[in-house]
């Protein structure tokens, strides 16, 4: 029987990007309608690389999703100089959820990111004494290394010797994208989660280039090759408890994208869980959406489930063209297209 409406547990945003100053004011409500809580993203210009400056965001985006209950989960962007003090003020902060790893030049405003990770061994040390995740871009900035090929590089070069040398250290691998991630987080102990994005399980490479190019669907990690969203898909259907959601939401004004060099990012906030559950739906596994966008998430961190439901009911509704972004114009992922369960 086809499902006509579905409750489940409200879901998180294990993975989000919601900028600052004017974007931020357009972009969170969207997610607030949706989620309790986010994991934010400190990739601002410039970083959020301390707890003081984590706080002064903090107030920004409460001041941008006034009237709701929405639990921003705050992250610090981790640098060669972090220093355990920073680490340790971070645990004590209660409201910082973890920190990010960008390799330096791996994303948008990564250029003070990590150089070598070994720089950062005692800051990893703290967070494995404290229980602090790292949140990993895992991909490996080498210009010599194919794009395609950075995750499983970085799995190979970073991440393994990484988690040799901190095995207790929490970490999740954001995003994933390829066959080589799901079997690296499936076979590692249970201190190791991965998000998956929508567009890495709706999309593969092919979509960049359908029809022209496509800077909607471009973001980094780049989407990769059919057998790398095949293997996606069958990491929900299976449906271990490693994995949970997370969309990696990261608006561009029209403009960013639609130009020479444009930017990477896909803006999904708008629909997230309706997408993420038209996925589920079609792949035959309705019933584990609940665990993907609700349970996994919270339980990985130490963190209480929500005790909220959401509803959403089968219905189709069109994704509009633009949004505002500030003063400027967002395309939204799946822009123009229809989509077939409604949030109530
Ligand atoms: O596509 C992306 N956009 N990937 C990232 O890692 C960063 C993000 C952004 O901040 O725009
Ligand atoms: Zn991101």
């Amino acid at each position: 029987m086809t499902k006509k409406q579905l409750t489940i547990t409200q879901p998180d945003d294990w993975h989000l990007h919601l900028r600052d100053a004017e974007a931020l004011n357009s972009v969170a409500p969207f997610t607030a309608k949706q989620f309790a809580r986010a994991i934010i993203m400190p990739n601002l210009n410039p970083p959020v690389t301390t707890v003081a400056m984590a706080v002064e965001y903090l107030d920004r985006i409460l001041a941008a999703v006034e009237g709701t209950d929405f639990e921003p989960l705050m992250t610090l962007y981790l640098t060669d100089n972090t220093s355990v003090d920073e680490i340790i003020a971070a645990r004590k902060s209660c409201f910082i959820k973890g920190l990010k790893l960008y390799p330096a030049g791996a994303t948008t405003n990564s250029d003070a990111g990590v150089t070598d990770i070994r720089n950062c061994d005692a800051a990893l040390d703290e967070m494995q004494k404290s229980g602090l995740p790292l949140l990993v871009h895992g991909e490996v900035t080498d210009p010599q290394v194919d794009v395609f090929d950075r995750e499983s590089v970085f799995i190979d070069k970073v991440l393994q010797p990484l988690s040799q040398r901190f095995p207790e250290l929490k970490i999740v691998f954001e995003h994933i994208t390829t066959r080589q991630a799901a079997n690296f987080v499936l076979e590692s102990g249970d201190n190791i989660a991965a998000t998956i994005t929508p567009q890495h399980l709706l999309f593969n490479r092919n979509a960049l280039f359908q029809g022209g190019l496509q800077p909607h669907h471009y973001c980094l990690p780049v989407l990769k090759r059919n057998i790398h969203q095949q293997a996606l898909l069958g990491i929900i259907r299976a449906g271990s408890n490693k994995f949970f959601l997370g969309t990696d939401s990261a608006p561009h004004a029209r403009h960013k994208k639609e130009c020479a060099c444009g930017c990477a990012g896909i803006f999904s906030a708008h629909a997230a869980i309706e997408i993420y559950t038209s996925i589920f739906e079609q792949q035959g596994v309705l019933d584990k959406l609940e665990a993907f966008a609700s349970f996994n998430g919270p339980d990985f961190y130490g963190l209480p489930r929500n005790s909220k439901t959401i509803t959403l009911v089968k219905q189709d509704w069109q994704v509009p063209d633009e949004y505002p972004l500030g003063s400027d114009k967002l395309v939204p992922f799946l822009a123009g297209q229809t989509i077939h369960w409604k949030l109530v």
